[in-house]
Formats: C-alpha cells, sequence, structure tokens
C-alpha cells in the first residue's frame, strides 16, 4: 500500500539525521516523542535572546518571559479544555505530577484501611507511589483486571469502588496496551459514587482530544516530551474546588506571599506549587509544541496514525513468529510483541544496528505483563510522523532477525 504524502515528517530533524550511514526509523514514540524543529528553535530562543528568571524582575527580558510562561499556562488551560489557567500547575513530568497529588492531597485523606483503586495497566509512575503512600498509612492498594480483549474489566471497577475507597487514578490509554480507557464514563461513575479521580493522560495527549470539561476529572496529568515538547516539563490540572484543601509540595523561594521569623504566608494556586525557579525554557518550548499540535490539527494527526496503525496491524498479523498481546476495542497505535522466543533486548538491539528504534522489556508496567503471564515485550509505538514505507523497513528486518535465530536455533541442537 503507498503510503499518503505527510509532509509533517519533514519538521522533525532526527528523522533525517544519519546515524552510523543510516536515517532513524524511529518508532518508541510511546516513550518520547520526537521535537519539531519550532520547538527546538523556541527553546534555544530563551536562551540567546532573553535569559533571565521569571516573576521575579522588572526589566525588558524578565517581563517577556514571565508574559510567554503564564502565556503557556493559557495555551494549555484552552488545549484541554479546562476553566481556568490558575487550575494548571507546571510540574517536571508526569511522575512529579502525580506525587505532588499523593503526597499534598491523597496522604491527608487517607486513614487506616482505606483503599486506593487503580488498573492492573498502570504505568509504574501511577502505581509506586500509591504502595509507597499505603504502606505508610495502613491502606491497601486494590487493582481493577481486565477483560479478555484487555480492556478494563467495567463491572470490575463498579465491583471495587467500595465505601472504603478514597482515591482512583487511572491511565487514560495504556503505555503497554494501548487501550484508550473509557475515561468519561469512569469519571462520571466516580462523580456520581462521590470519589475523587485522577487520570494519567501521559499516553493520550498527543494522539486524541482530551476535554477536560466534559470528562471533569479531579486531577489530570501529563508530560511535555510525550506531546512533541521539551523533557522536564508536565502538566498536573487540580479541579478549582479541591485546590485550597491542597497543601504545597515543596516550599522555598517563590510560592509565598510573605516570610517572617516564624511562619510563611503561602500565594494561591498556582504559584502555591511551583517554587523555586521552573524549566522556563521547557515551558516556552512546550507552548510552541502546542501550537504545533494545533497547527497540525489533530484530526490530521489522528487520521495519519490510524492509516499507519492499520497497516502495521495487518503487517504484524503476517509475520508467522510474531504474536501480538493486545487486543484493545479502542486503541492508539501501540504494538507490545512477542517475537518468537528471541528476548525483547535482543530484538531492540538487532533491530537498533538497522537503524529502528523500539523499545523492549516490562516498560514500566511489570505487574501488568506479570498478569498476562507475557513476561517481557518488544513494543512498536507510531507517531503521525511514521510511515507505511519505515512499516515496510520493519518487516524485512524482523523476517531477517526470526531466520538469523531459527538458524542458530537449528545449530545448537
Ligand atoms: N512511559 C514511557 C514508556 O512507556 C517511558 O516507555
Amino acid at each position: 500500500m503507498k503510503c499518503k504524502n505527510n509532509n509533517l515528517r519533514l519538521d522533525f530533524p532526527v528523522l533525517s539525521e544519519k546515524f552510523q550511514g543510516n536515517g532513524i526509523i524511529y518508532l518508541d514514540s510511546a516513550a518520547t516523542s520526537l521535537t519539531p524543529m519550532s520547538v527546538i528553535i523556541k527553546i534555544s530562543e530563551y536562551y540567546y535572546k532573553y535569559s533571565s528568571n521569571i516573576h521575579r524582575g522588572s526589566y525588558i527580558t524578565s517581563m517577556i518571559v514571565s508574559d510567554l510562561y503564564e502565556n503557556t499556562r493559557l495555551d494549555v488551560c484552552r488545549y484541554i479544555g479546562a476553566k481556568n489557567s490558575s487550575d494548571i500547575i507546571f510540574t517536571k513530568g508526569a511522575t512529579e505530577s502525580i506525587n505532588l497529588v499523593a503526597s499534598s492531597f491523597v496522604n491527608d485523606q487517607m486513614f487506616m484501611s482505606d483503599e486506593i483503586l487503580i488498573t492492573i495497566m498502570e504505568h509504574h509512575a501511577n502505581i509506586v507511589p500509591w504502595q509507597e503512600l499505603c504502606r505508610e498509612k495502613g491502606c491497601s492498594l486494590k487493582y481493577i483486571y481486565l477483560n479478555k480483549s484487555t480492556d478494563i474489566d467495567v463491572n470490575n471497577l463498579l465491583l471495587k469502588i467500595t465505601k472504603k475507597t478514597k482515591f482512583i487514578s487511572l491511565s487514560h490509554v495504556s503505555n503497554v496496551l494501548g487501550t484508550v480507557n473509557p475515561i468519561r464514563f469512569l469519571s462520571l461513575y466516580a462523580r456520581i459514587k462521590k470519589k475523587i479521580i485522577m487520570v494519567d493522560g501521559s499516553q493520550a495527549i498527543s494522539h486524541i482530544k482530551v476535554n477536560i470539561s466534559s470528562i471533569d476529572p479531579d486531577f489530570y496529568v501529563f508530560s511535555g516530551h510525550k506531546c512533541y515538547g521539551p523533557t522536564g516539563i508536565g502538566v498536573l490540572y487540580i479541579k478549582e474546588n479541591l485546590i485550597d484543601m491542597m497543601k504545597p509540595y515543596q516550599t522555598g523561594g517563590g510560592g509565598v506571599l510573605s516570610v517572617n521569623f516564624k511562619n510563611t504566608d503561602f500565594a494561591d494556586a498556582p504559584q502555591k506549587f511551583e517554587v523555586g525557579t521552573p524549566n522556563i525554557s521547557g515551558v516556552i518550548g512546550f507552548k510552541e509544541s502546542i501550537q504545533y499540535i494545533n497547527r497540525a490539527g489533530l484530526g490530521t494527526i489522528s487520521s495519519f496514525e490510524r492509516s499507519v496503525m492499520l497497516y502495521t496491524e495487518n503487517m504484524l498479523s503476517n509475520i508467522k513468529s510474531v504474536t501480538t498481546i493486545n487486543f484493545p476495542r479502542k486503541r492508539i497505535g501501540i504494538f507490545p510483541l512477542k517475537i518468537g522466543n528471541i528476548h525483547p533486548h535482543d530484538v531492540s538491539t538487532i533491530l537498533d544496528r538497522e537503524g529502528i528504534a523500539v523499545r523492549g522489556g516490562f516498560l514500566c508496567a511489570e505487574p501488568l505483563l506479570n498478569y498476562l503471564r507475557t513476561g517481557p515485550v518488544t513494543r512498536v509505538s507510531l507517531s503521525f510522523y511514521n510511515n507505511n514505507d519505515e512499516i515496510d523497513k520493519l518487516k524485512n528486518s524482523l523476517e531477517k532477525l526470526i531466520r538469523i535465530f531459527a538458524y542458530d536455533n537449528k545449530r545448537s541442537k
């Protein structure tokens, strides 16, 4: 099949760089998406044009960057359809956003024998903080299981929400299975049951339209580097009515109204949660990545992604020794694979020699892969800058790899 002409690929300089004579075929966007040139320019523009701190100077460059920083908050607010920009907190990534919620909010809500509910498909970032918190507070962490199609088993979820449940946290889209969870329904159900719910949108944010006003979660988190932005910048959306109940996550310079020898008057959100000098160039680069998505259009992005996802699905199902382990009803282009009995680290190392970047291992979701009894897997994850030609090259490389290992196996018998 010929691929549609996707000129947007040209915006990503890494795709035309040569490593040991080859261009890279980047199939690891679930780990980190690539960065378009316009974002790279904005990041460096900060350093060569107006390098200065924000909210602290009354000179021109400081005022320019303070405005850019705060305007990014407005852009993020609009991008995710939130009501107030003061409900948007900048963090260093989704992991820090989750830890902030654990420490500044959930920790104070939990008492002995209360329960936190998450799904079995969570990334470690949405498991470990809750394990630690439950251990400290004498609470329990409960898991919602999946059905045969690797979708959340909604009946299991309805059963697991009990009087003891104090907090629910789940991913919008799984980083292993690509499953798009029915977040709007689940959030509505949590609301009816008067439960607090957080959504990890890290894998959703660059692929599907996120509308906070319609999902109506209490917290929503994601990272900039998953949506064509810089690393080290993340977002925490907090529903307005919870903000005043939350204590600062870290304290220090900034985030205060006044400090005397004994006490401190803290500022309101968002400043209350953003102390110290933040990742200013990251926020400015992130502004451009949102504008980039807006210019390209999420509709165009999803349609390129869907087309290459279907092509990949078809290709993988035609290679005998390749088994896909996910069958979600609603999904994005993420394929966790078993390739014969070849270890995923061998697969990713050999594919790397062919110029193909994939991730192999437990994908920061060890409980899920143990639950599915697959062990480590090789993951192919797509974005709109991938095309069918790249998938054809992946096919050739996989077939070659399978032939080599089959020959090696025969020889060693
Ligand atoms: N969350 C990233 C991944 O799934 C790191 O690979």
